[in-house]
């Protein structure tokens, strides 16, 4: 049988902002905006985008679509076979190593769109939201079986097929969640004080703006676009030949942007409304699962409908992001094996997805059983968390720009981007120039921030 490509361009774009838009839009960037100075933050952070989001993005397409290959199959050909192949290799770890930890996550937002609709947050004293979180996550079988149920639908998904599969489910999922965060966001906009909320959201104050959230910028864009762990170069393998690269990318960032921006909406008119410090909410997990369901209760009326409404939307909501991010992960590394090791794609698709109901049950009892499992005094989910997203990701971010701006015939790089030279490419030597000198030297200043070097600055 050939191989697939996505039937429209619509269901590639959904796809591919399907596997951009996910947890990081919703429970870090409108945190990192409201705390790093408002509209001033995300102008950095769109300006972050424009300079290398984009660049590496196309790349990634256009590595992608040229080879119509997995990742590693992708890189082997256009490196001609020399060391670069293993940037590509090393994409497919990076994405198969962070799904092994997302699905935990993605199992949690099932669980707390349960506890929503079972109106379980009904009358539940603010202080006791921790209580219910630690004790859920410390269950040995709770969040395992939502973690089988998770990973159970991204398999099916996965198994159907890149048409029938990943791009059916994403273009019913994309409106979807588009749907349910605009009305999220109209709902916590129409309470009252909500003003306060948005004004903390997108008042520019460029006081707060310092070298460390040009970083923090940087990063969140970079983690937020999915770039660097091969999803987008392997959903590019899907794309036909007239699909027109840059301007996929520029509409899959500004999908991603624009929905990270309303969550913000989302958030912070309900947080306003109960009078809560806006520094005091947390983030990530904290945010999502102790603070955030306290403070839909409490804006919303507790127990009330309208409460059990918004909480089930929002989890849902969290559910469907993280679900559609998670797909495009598991592709990386079905469209890897089958191709690779010549297997079906029934029996690709099945052993990612034992590889991942072993780690992802590892990583998820690393909250209970085996939280004594630790090094560097990271229990096991932080660990994956922390190599994927401090090491493995700058570090092939930083590698695919080199690979692109230098060792990539430049030739092959405009062919491909003007699609035979039937479009107009007036950036092109913007794209090369950031490619060479800009994006590197960034990624760099990323990584040296993780590391904890500029901490002298903070
Ligand atoms: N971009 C996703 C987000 O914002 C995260 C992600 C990482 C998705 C890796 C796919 C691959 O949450």
């Amino acid at each position: 049988m050939g191989r697939e490509n996505f039937g429209s361009k619509l269901g590639a774009i959904l796809a591919a902002a399907g596997s951009a838009v996910g947890l990081g839009n919703i429970w870090r960037f409108p945190i990192e905006t409201g705390q790093n100075g408002g509209a001033a933050f995300i102008i950095i952070y769109v300006c972050c985008i424009i300079v290398f989001g984009l660049p590496i993005m196309t790349s990634e397409f256009l590595i992608g679509r040229y080879t119509h290959a997995n990742t590693a199959g992708a890189f082997r050909i256009v490196s001609n076979g020399s060391i670069w192949k293993w940037v590509g290799r090393l994409g497919v770890f990076t994405g198969w190593f962070i799904l092994c930890y997302y699905v935990v996550v993605g199992a949690w937002t099932l669980h707390y769109t349960y506890l929503s609709v079972t109106n379980a947050f009904n009358e539940v004293p603010a202080k006791q939201y921790e209580n219910i979180f630690g004790d859920f996550v410390s269950n040995p079988w709770i969040p395992t079986l939502w973690l089988f149920l998770f990973i159970g639908v991204i398999h099916f998904v996965i198994t159907r097929g890149v048409q029938s599969g990943i791009e059916k489910s994403a273009k019913l999922m994309m409106p979807t969640l588009f749907i349910i965060t605009l009305f999220l966001a109209v709902c916590s906009i129409s309470l009252p004080g909500a003003s306060k909320g948005l004004e903390f959201l997108l008042k520019p104050d460029w006081s707060k703006v310092d070298s460390t959230t040009v970083l923090e910028a940087m990063g969140q864009a970079f983690y937020s676009l999915s770039l660097a762990m091969g999803c987008l170069c392997t959903y590019a393998s899907y794309f036909d030949k007239k699909t027109p690269l840059a301007k996929s990318a520029v509409n899959v960032s500004m999908i991603d942007t624009l929905i990270a921006i309303m969550a913000g909406f989302i958030i912070f008119p309900s947080v306003f409304n109960i009078g809560m410090d806006p520094n005091d909410v947390g983030v990530g997990a904290g945010l999502t699962f102790v603070s955030l369901p306290n403070v839909f209760q409490q804006a919303l009326g507790d127990g009330s409908i309208l409460a059990v409404i918004f909480s089930t939307a929002f989890y849902f909501l969290l559910f469907v992001a993280a679900l559609t991010s998670a797909i495009s992960l598991h592709e990386v590394a079905t469209a890897y094996v089958t191709e690779e090791f010549n297997m079906s794609r029934k029996k690709g698709a099945t052993l990612v997805t034992s590889t991942i109901l072993v780690l992802g049950t590892l990583c998820s009892l690393s909250f209970g059983p085996l939280s004594h499992a630790t090094l560097f005094d990271r229990n096991i989910f932080e660990m994956f968390d922390d190599l994927s997203g401090r090491f493995l990701l700058p570090i092939g971010g930083m590698l695919i720009s080199i690979f692109a701006g230098w060792v990539l015939d430049r030739k092959l790089y405009r062919d491909e981007i003007s699609n035979g030279g039937d479009l107009k490419t007036p950036y092109f030597k913007m794209l090369i120039f950031s490619l060479r000198y800009i994006t590197p030297i960034a990624i760099g200043l990323v990584f040296l921030d993780q590391m904890g070097a500029f901490n002298f600055l903070k």
